[in-house]
C-alpha cells in the first residue's frame, strides 16, 4: 500500500468511526425527543459506518504501528431536527 493511501485510508477509517458514533448518540437523542422511527434510522446508518469502518480496517492486514488520525467530524448534540441536518451536511462532505 502506498503511503498516501494509507494515510487517507486511515484518516477515512477515523472518519467512520467518528460517524458510528455520532450516529448513535443522535439516535439515542431522537428517541428522548420521541422519535422512534429517526432513533431508528440513525440506529441503522450507524451500524452501516460501523460496517465501513471495519473493512477499512482490514485493508490494514499488514501495516502495524500507531498513527495520529486525522479525520473532519461534526460535533455537538443539538435537536434531532438539527441532528438530521447536520446528517446530510455530513454526507454530504466535501473536500
Ligand atoms: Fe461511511
Amino acid at each position: 500500500m502506498n503511503h498516501m493511501t494509507a494515510v487517507n485510508l486511515r484518516s477515512a477509517f477515523g472518519g467512520e468511526a467518528m460517524a458510528n458514533m455520532r450516529y448513535k448518540i443522535w439516535s439515542k437523542k431522537a428517541l428522548e425527543e420521541g422519535y422512534k422511527n429517526i432513533a431508528r434510522l440513525f440506529e441503522a446508518i450507524s451500524f452501516a459506518e460501523e460496517v465501513h469502518g471495519s473493512n477499512h480496517f482490514k485493508e490494514f492486514e499488514n501495516v502495524e504501528g500507531n498513527y495520529i488520525v486525522a479525520s473532519e467530524g461534526g460535533f455537538g448534540l443539538t435537536t434531532t431536527s438539527e441532528n438530521l441536518q447536520r446528517a446530510i451536511d455530513g454526507e454530504n462532505f466535501e473536500i
